[in-house]
């Protein structure tokens, strides 16, 4: 049975469908090659209940929205205390791929940039590169409740443009930061963005933070409580990259986009909410989600800080 927030959701989208603006990411081919105006919006309540409109079921790839959920996979495996060693948790008021570390701690800035997402990347465990993905999409796949799969065509045309990237593994080898081979963990990063997921499983990635780590469909525990602590914070002053104060102050919850055109943002406790549409912002952020953020948190009241 339709009720309010059915109502406000569609509404939202017939709003926000109108606006056109922004441009879709080019610096990775594969990426400009998506239709450019296809727009959903779902919100999964911690109980399970999940709200759409648009077109939920277009996959696209996470590609930096991964961040968080493989610095999470960090914080599980390696503890708090070896992952603060290595990655900061302030935020850099940089562009995401800034080839940069703090001068002082000779650290990534936060986990959301790439150089910090990159030695996220550098600490999962695993026997070998691939039993470190595997490990990597299985939590994923928890997260969002089903098989996810690599989009293997997004990782050839990222794997083939990667440069910066890879300057930036080498730079962290080159300062200890990552202290194996670079290339394997550039290469992980590259695979981990071009996971596909649709707008449904994100919300429920979303959800999922929500709810403690705990998936509120499948009930599986993904993540312990006091390590989604430590993502939902990174996630407020550091997933919206240089946009981030704009971010807070008008949408005001915990955050992350990709240039594939989703938008993750999490009410912990409630709701898990995901948009998807591809034109981009000059800060690699989707125009759309972010506006579609904007509207909802003032139409729900969802600001918490
Ligand atoms: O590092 C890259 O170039 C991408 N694969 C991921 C970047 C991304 O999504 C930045 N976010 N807005």
């Amino acid at each position: 049975m339709r009720n309010v927030v059915d109502d406000i959701v569609a509404e939202v989208v017939a709003v926000c469908r109108e606006n056109r603006a922004g441009a879709l990411a080019d610096y990775i081919p594969e990426l400009a090659a998506v239709a450019p105006d296809t727009f959903s919006l779902c919100i999964a309540t911690t109980d399970g209940y999940v709200y759409e409109s648009g077109d939920p079921a277009i996959e696209f790839t996470i590609q930096s929205i991964s961040k968080p959920f493989t610095y999470g996979l960090a914080l599980s495996d390696r503890g708090l205390a070896a992952v603060a060693a290595k990655i900061d948790v302030e935020p850099s008021g940089e562009p995401f791929n800034e080839i940069s570390l703090d001068p002082i701690t000779e650290r990534p800035r936060n986990p959301m940039i790439n150089a910090g997402a990159i030695t996220s990347a550098s600490l999962i465990a695993g026997e070998d590169a691939a039993e470190r993905f595997e490990r990597l999409r299985t939590c994923f796949s928890d997260y969002a409740g089903r098989e996810l799969v690599m989009n293997d065509a997004v990782y050839a045309s990222e794997a083939r443009t990667g440069h910066r990237n890879r300057a930036i593994g080498h730079m962290l080898r080159s300062f200890d930061i990552i202290t194996d081979n670079p290339d394997d963990a550039v290469d992980l990063y590259f695979r981990q963005c071009s996971i596909d997921i649709t707008c449904r499983d994100l919300a429920l990635m979303a959800a999922t933070l929500a709810n403690n780590g705990t998936n509120p469909v499948t009930q599986q525990r993904v993540l312990a409580p006091d390590l989604v602590e430590r993502v939902l914070s990174v996630m407020t002053t550091c997933g919206m990259y240089d946009a981030a104060g704009d971010w807070v102050a008008e949408v005001g919850l915990p955050a992350k986009s990709g240039v594939g055109g989703g938008v993750l943002a999490v009410l912990p406790g409630q709701i898990g909410i995901a948009v998807h549409s591809p034109r981009l912002d000059s800060h690699g952020n989707s125009v759309r989600g972010v506006q579609a953020c904007r509207e909802l948190s003032k139409k729900l009241e969802l600001h918490f800080m």
